[in-house]
C-alpha cells in the first residue's frame, strides 16, 4: 500500500535534482505521476525508468499549461497533486543583469506558479479537493546573508530571492483562498542541495564550507531529504496542512 495510491500528480522540472527525486518518491509511493521539463530527453528518460508519463513543457508558458492539465484530466480522469518545482539560477551578476534575464527569473519562479495554481485549481475542486506543493526556499525566508553577498554574485538585486518570497507569499494567499475548496497550498524552503542547480556554486570547495557552516547540521541537503517532505505535504497524511512554508534546511 503506498501512501500516494490512486493519486494523480504533475511534478515540473522533473527531469534532474530535486524534481526527479520527487517523481521517483510520488511513483514509487503508488502516484500516476506526470513528469513535465523543458529538457525532452532527460524528462522522457527518467519518466522511462520510474514509470511515470512525461510531457514536455516550459512552465512559463500560459497556453502550455492548459494543456498539461487537460491531458493530464483526458488521461487519468483527474488531479489530485501539483509540485511547482521547476527553478533555475540565471544571474551570475545581478548588478550587471539584463532585464530579460531578471524577467526570465521571475517567470520561471512566480508566473509558472501562478499559471499552475491558477488551472489546476478548478480542475483539483471539481473532484473535493488537492494539494499543491510549491518549491520555494530558505532565501525567500531570509535573503541571501552577507556572505552570498559577497561572494556568491548576490547584490541585493538578484531576482532568485525575490521571486522566491513571492512564492512563498502566493503560496499564504492561495491557501487562505482555496481552503475552502479543500484544496491545501504548502510550500518547502529548502536549504543549499546538491543538484544540478547548485554544482557550480559548490565547487569552489571554500564556498562550499562555507555554506556547510551556515547549515547548523553541518553538511548540506540531498534531493530524498526535500521528496520526503514533498510526500508528506502531498498525501492525505498532511490533510490539516495549509498555507504552511516549511524551512527544510538544516537549520540554516
Ligand atoms: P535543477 O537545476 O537541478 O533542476 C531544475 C529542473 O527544472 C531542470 O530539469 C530544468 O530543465 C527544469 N526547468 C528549468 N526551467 C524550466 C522551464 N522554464 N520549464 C520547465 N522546466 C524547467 O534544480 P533543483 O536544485 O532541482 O531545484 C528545484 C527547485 O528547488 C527550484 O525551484 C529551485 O529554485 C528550488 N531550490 C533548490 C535548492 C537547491 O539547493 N538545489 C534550494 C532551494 C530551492
Amino acid at each position: 500500500m503506498g501512501r500516494l495510491d490512486n493519486k494523480v500528480a504533475i511534478i515540473t522540472g522533473g527531469a534532474m535534482g530535486l524534481g526527479a527525486a520527487d517523481s521517483t518518491l510520488f511513483a514509487k509511493e503508488g502516484a500516476k505521476v506526470i513528469l513535465t521539463d523543458v529538457a525532452s530527453d532527460a524528462g522522457q528518460k527518467i519518466a522511462d525508468e520510474i514509470g511515470a508519463t512525461f510531457m514536455q513543457q516550459d512552465v512559463t508558458d500560459e497556453e502550455r499549461w492548459k494543456e498539461i492539465i487537460a491531458e493530464t484530466v483526458n488521461l487519468h480522469g483527474k488531479l489530485d497533486i501539483l509540485v511547482n518545482n521547476a527553478g533555475i539560477v540565471e544571474v551570475g551578476d545581478p548588478e550587471n543583469q539584463t532585464t530579460a534575464e531578471y524577467r526570465k527569473t521571475m517567470a520561471v519562479h512566480m508566473d509558472s506558479t501562478f499559471f499552475g495554481c491558477k488551472y489546476s485549481i478548478p480542475v483539483m475542486a471539481e473532484t473535493g479537493g488537492g494539494s499543491i506543493v510549491n518549491l520555494a526556499s530558505v532565501i525567500g525566508l531570509v535573503g541571501y546573508n552577507q556572505f552570498m553577498q559577497d561572494n556568491a554574485g548576490s547584490s541585493g538585486l538578484n531576482p532568485y530571492p525575490h521571486s522566491k518570497g513571492g512564492v512563498v507569499q502566493m503560496t499564504r494567499d492561495m491557501a487562505v483562498g482555496f481552503g475552502k475548496h479543500n484544496i491545501r497550498v504548502n510550500a518547502l524552503c529548502p536549504g543549499f542541495i546538491f543538484t544540478p542547480l547548485t554544482t557550480g556554486l559548490f565547487s569552489d570547495i571554500d564556498t562550499r564550507s562555507k555554506l556547510q557552516s551556515l547549515h547548523p547540521i553541518g553538511r548540506l541537503g540531498q534531493p530524498s531529504e526535500i521528496a520526503t517532505a514533498a510526500l508528506f505535504l502531498a498525501s492525505d497524511e498532511a490533510s490539516f496542512v495549509t498555507g504552511a512554508c516549511i524551512p527544510v534546511d538544516g537549520g540554516y
